[in-house]
């Protein structure tokens, strides 16, 4: 029996494992992590982690070839493929501070491989790393070997995961394709890969298998990432002038998602995109371009940041100036704080810079999203930019007293939040948020009562007819 171990039981690492282990019976799976309560969410009957049709997944895998354990080295030892799952954050100090990758978390995972393996492994990149990596994980791998473990043999694989949060479960059991660099010009190499593609062969198409060697495995997960950000960077440019000219955005995006060649997905203007990778891989891409002496390369890419961050405070902008340039003290609804439906994750979140922003002009925030505890939203306020990742369990909660604490409150629904306020903000697209009473918060709010629909879910026709000013992305005026 094949024997699959992945360290870190994170956002990839739990679904991906979850999913294996339902399509191979036959491969026990165990998936490891140093937090004790990742761990113990992963055993609970409340996942640690929100995603449609994964609770499904893991009761009918744990117990029987799904487990979850902090036995980190036991479990390692014992297996044949090690897939490494941890986090890669954007360094936040020392050199490549803000661009690069923090590799601290994947080098401690590989010296713990070295450490404690006594027999060969397929070691599998299942994070997302620099291109280069696994040369570096070789070398750790191959110089750190300990006296018990002298003669063991890995081979490192790059497997990039390419699933999107809020639709995980459904992405990895149909991918669109499967992705496994590897050292093809050695007989070994082949063989892990070969040993890899069995493992996926159970339930994904031959055709959607693709082998690489390693380094074009690493860089076509970053530049996937690149090409997807850049697409809405391109839509949110748009939008601006389209807000400026009398163009809709939704009209001008399907005329051109028609062509072919460009096609419709990933064209939805918005407040500007969120989630742990977008920008950290982007500023890991422009690094590693300088890095390779491409400056005209790096800031081609870095552009796609700066419109990002550009869409986000154009949106704080219009709210701030529509609302006769001042909102101190004025209640402003917030819905939805989640970097997109679906989920509950908020890393990079655009409503983090959206609220910070407001708050920073004096508002009084009230927060509502279906998926996102108070206590997550008082952390993401109270936290540094790139702080998020170094990591999570760790970090402790500082509000008590601020700002912060003060302006914010979080409330039990849309209509809590929007009762006396002066302006609704809509961040994240929750499907609830199109169904809303919207009468009935118009009612309740200040007047004038504003909406400011940064995610494009509501009929602007029907909502000025109730009374509210709306302003919508890329929408006229
Ligand atoms: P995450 O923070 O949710 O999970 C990482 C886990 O690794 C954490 O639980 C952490 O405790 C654990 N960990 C860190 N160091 C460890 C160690 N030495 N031993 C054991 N456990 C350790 O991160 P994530 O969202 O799952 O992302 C993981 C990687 O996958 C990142 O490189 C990311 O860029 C990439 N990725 C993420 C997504 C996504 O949708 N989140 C999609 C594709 C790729
Ligand atoms: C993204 C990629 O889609 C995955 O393929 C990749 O594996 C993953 O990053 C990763 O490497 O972490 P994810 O961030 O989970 O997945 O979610 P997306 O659906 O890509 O959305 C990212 C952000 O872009 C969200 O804030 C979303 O609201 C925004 N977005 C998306 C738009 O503003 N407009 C769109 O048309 C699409």
């Amino acid at each position: 029996m094949v024997k699959i171990c992945c360290i870190g039981a994170g956002y990839v690492g739990g679904p991906t494992m979850a999913v294996i282990a339902l399509k191979c019976p036959d491969i026990e799976v165990v998936v490891v992590d140093i937090s004790e309560p990742r761990i113990a969410g992963w055993n609970s009957d409340r996942l640690p982690i929100y995603e449609p049709g994964l609770d499904d997944v893991v009761r009918q895998c744990r117990g029987r070839n799904l487990s979850f354990s902090t036995e980190v080295h036991r479990h390692v030892s014992d297996a044949d493929i090690v897939f490494v799952s941890v986090n890669t954050p954007t360094k936040t100090c020392g050199l490549g501070a803000g661009k690069a990758a923090d590799l601290t978390y994947w080098e401690s995972a590989a010296r713990m491989i070295a450490d404690v393996s006594v027999s060969d492994k397929i070691v599998v990149e299942k994070s997302t790393v620099p291109v280069k990596t696994a040369e570096a994980i070789e070398k750790i791998l191959s110089h750190n070997t300990h006296r018990r473990s002298h003669g063991v043999r890995y081979q490192i694989l790059s497997n990039p995961e390419f699933l999107a949060e809020g639709t995980a479960v459904a992405d990895l059991l149909s991918p669109d394709r499967v992705l496994i660099g590897g050292r093809t010009d050695t007989p070994a190499g082949l063989a892990a890969v070969a040993a890899l593609r069995d493992v996926y062969a159970r339930w994904v198409p031959p055709d959607r298998i693709l082998t690489t060697n390693l380094w074009s495995a690493e860089l076509s997960k970053l530049a996937a990432n690149a090409f997807l950000a850049q697409r809405i960077s391109s839509v949110n440019a748009i939008s601006a002038l389209c807000e400026a000219t009398g163009a809709d955005v939704a009209e001008v995006a399907h005329s051109v998602g028609k062509d072919a060649r460009i096609g419709p997905r990933f064209l939805s203007a918005s407040v500007g995109f969120g989630g742990s990778c977008f920008q950290k891989d982007i500023l890991n891409l422009v690094y590693i371009c300088e890095c390779y002496g491409l400056p005209e390369v790096a800031s081609y890419w870095r552009e796609v940041i700066r419109i990002n961050d550009y869409q986000k405070g154009r949106f704080v902008n219009r709210v701030v100036a529509s609302m006769f340039n001042t909102v101190a003290g004025k209640k402003v609804a917030v819905l939805g704080f989640a970097f997109k439906k679906d989920t509950g994750d908020t890393r990079e979140t655009p409503a983090i810079d959206v609220c910070k922003g407001l708050l920073g002009d004096k508002a009084a925030v009230s927060i509502y999203d279906p998926q996102v505890a108070g206590e997550q939203v008082a952390r993401d306020l109270a936290m540094n930019k790139f702080d998020w990742d170094h990591p999570r369990h760790l970090q402790p909660i500082i509000i008590t007293g601020t700002d912060v604490a003060r302006q914010v409150a979080v409330a039990a629904d849309a209509y809590e939040a929007a009762a006396e306020a002066h302006a609704v903000c809509i961040l994240t697209e929750w499907d609830e948020f199109r169904g809303l009473d919207y009468k009935r918060m118009f009612d309740a709010m200040h007047k004038p009562a504003f909406i400011f629909d940064g995610r494009n879910v509501v009929d602007v026709a029907k909502l000025r007819e109730i009374g509210f000013v709306v302003y919508s992305i890329g929408k006229p005026l």
